[in-house]
């Protein structure tokens, strides 16, 4: 069975996806461990708590450095011999540390067709107001490992969503969270827990 740290930023909703696959056993060979908050005031916590999952707050404001804080995260995984790290909408700049000790098996969801909409400042709802900038028809989510390089490492999962003509960076986001993040990134975790994502070079391969 792997062992999975969820970390989180926010609301938690894509945590939620992920502890109500755990319930109905869709996270195959795999369970949440620990949820990991970089601050201790979000809604995401609470979830953990309902769930009975236990939580730790990392709080970046306690620590001089994202390196710093990057090497007591790197700290609290290996304590709790953690397998799989997952983050889920978690805002923090990570470093180096972190992919030494877990290279590919860190995964982020983020709510874009990356390459597009991706990269430093593309986050949240500003993701949403580029892409219906734009004018894309097309936009969705990608789960992929991460790496040094933001929102660059191999790309696990894809999904899609039509871009509607009255659509509003609040209904384009929310209509990629219901179609696309909460059922790719429960999916992917549990792809990676039974061992069937090959990664070679840029490309992740599905084994079957
Ligand atoms: C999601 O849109 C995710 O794609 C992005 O951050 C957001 C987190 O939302 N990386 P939530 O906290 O899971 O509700």
């Amino acid at each position: 069975m792997k062992k999975i740290a969820v970390l989180v930023s926010g609301g938690g909703t894509n945590l939620q996806a992920l502890i109500n696959a755990q319930s109905r056993g869709e996270i195959v060979n795999g369970e949440i461990s620990i949820v990991i908050s970089s601050s201790p005031m979000v809604y995401a916590l609470e979830r953990a708590q309902k769930a009975g999952i236990p939580s730790y707050v990392l709080d970046r404001k306690q620590y001089p450095s994202s390196q710093a804080m990057t090497v007591a995260l790197v700290d609290k995984l290996k304590e709790l011999s953690i397998d799989l790290v997952v983050m889920a909408g978690f805002m923090t700049i990570v470093t180096k540390e972190l992919f030494e000790v877990y290279e590919n098996a860190v995964i982020n969801i983020h709510p874009a067709l990356i390459p597009s909409f991706a990269g430093p400042g593309c986050y949240g709802l500003h993701v949403h107001e580029k892409a219906l900038a734009y004018g894309v028809k097309v936009s969705g989510a990608t789960v992929h490992f991460v790496t040094e390089e933001c929102d660059g490492g191999p790309i696990i999962l894809q999904g899609t969503v039509d871009v509607l003509p009255d659509d509003t960076p609040e209904s384009l986001q929310r209509r990629i969270m219901e179609q696309c993040e909460w059922k790719l990134l429960p999916q992917a975790v549990s792809l990676f827990c039974q061992n069937r994502l090959k990664v070679e070079g840029r490309t992740v391969r599905i084994l079957p």
